[in-house]
């Protein structure tokens, strides 16, 4: 086991304990057990999902069935939904199995007859109607949500609600703006407003919502009765600069491989970061951009050839899904390692 930051090879995932610690902590005041169903998605890691049960959420969001099967084959499937649309008949069946192996419960999200139909061919219990509320992305059409909701009840299965994600409203321009706050807020409010009146024509107790940029917008009665954030664990830049309570836990550690007059270069390039939200940041210089297998920058500092420097992934899932293991870190001190063992679909 190493002891030391410096006897890493790079780039290397790092997880700051303590930071991860405080955002559970403080999500957990805000949104306690099941009032959370944090999205495994942003860290696709049994062990801090680990962590977070002991916070007190033993429900998950999952994106992938990969996901599901090895949240239930950890021992974390109290309650696991597949916030997701899934047809492929072998992925369903092993979730049903799973079920059975691991004593677990899985709820798959469903927004079509053909999606109903391939879950209930597979033979997977519960559902989610999963809701369009802005994002074009999955969910049916609020007026659609009964009647989906209707067919998975004529094939036995048991409707627990529905679920509907407003990424489209996650991040605000200016968010010490109070006006633009106060406009996110009535969109969200908007968007929720869809999701209850799909509710009413779903039934079931279920609302599932949210993410970390709303969060803080939910209130658990009578509205949304379950938030589905996930970046809030380890965060990310993007949503650094949104004023979150959240501190940054995660950064990729890279070694300085050369240095020139202006510029020097450290080998974290974005094959080991997800790059869909920016350049990454660091508080060695400023990022002029990354290739493959580098991050070109101006250093702020001397800096020599083999220093090491902490880099701020901008997007935070997409990250965590290029790296095998994270080194949980205190300082400069290792003090555990989990593996990324969630990745895959
Ligand atoms: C369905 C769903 N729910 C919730 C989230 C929450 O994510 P975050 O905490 O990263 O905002 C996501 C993220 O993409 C998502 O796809």
């Amino acid at each position: 086991m190493t002891h030391h930051l410096h006897d890493l090879a790079t780039p290397a995932l790092l997880i700051d304990a303590d930071v991860l610690h405080a955002n559970l902590q403080t999500m957990a005041l805000r949104h306690p057990g099941r009032h959370l169903r944090p999205h495994v998605k942003a860290h696709k890691c049994t062990a801090l999902a680990a962590v977070q049960a002991a916070a007190g959420h033993d429900a998950f969001t999952c994106a992938t069935p990969r996901e599901v099967l090895g949240m239930a084959a950890a021992g974390l499937g109290a309650d696991l939904l597949l916030a997701n649309e899934v047809l492929d008949a072998r992925r369903l069946r092993a979730m049903v199995e799973a079920e059975q192996r691991h004593q677990a419960m899985i709820t798959v999200a469903v927004d079509s007859a053909a999606t109903v139909a391939a879950a209930a061919a597979a033979g997977i219990r519960h559902v989610l109607v999963d809701v369009n509320i802005g994002l074009p992305r999955c969910g049916c059409a609020v007026d659609d949500a009964g009647s989906i909701a209707d067919l998975a009840r004529a094939e036995g299965m048991e409707v627990r609600g529905v679920m509907g994600y407003e990424g489209h409203l996650m991040v605000i321009a200016d968010p010490d703006d109070p006006d633009q706050r106060a406009a996110h807020e009535r969109q969200v409010d908007a968007a929720v407003e869809q999701l209850l009146i799909a509710h009413a024509r779903v039934g079931g107790d279920i609302v599932s919502s949210g993410g970390t940029g709303t969060h803080h917008l939910h209130r658990r009665t009578p509205g949304v009765t379950e938030v589905q954030a996930g970046s809030y664990a380890l965060m990310d830049s993007h949503y650094g600069a949104q004023r979150q309570p959240f501190g940054q836990a995660c950064h990729v550690l890279g070694t300085v491989v050369s240095v020139a007059a202006r510029h020097a270069v450290a080998d974290v390039g974005l094959k080991a970061l997800g790059m869909d939200h920016g350049n990454p940041t660091t508080d060695a210089g400023k990022v002029w951009f990354c290739s493959d297998e580098h991050l070109t920058f101006a250093p702020n500092r001397s800096l020599s050839v083999g220093d090491t420097i902490r880099v701020t992934p901008a997007h935070i899932d997409p990250t965590m899904a290029m790296h095998e293991v994270a080194w949980l870190v205190r300082g400069d001190d290792v003090i555990d390692h989990w593996s990324i063992d969630l990745r895959g679909w």
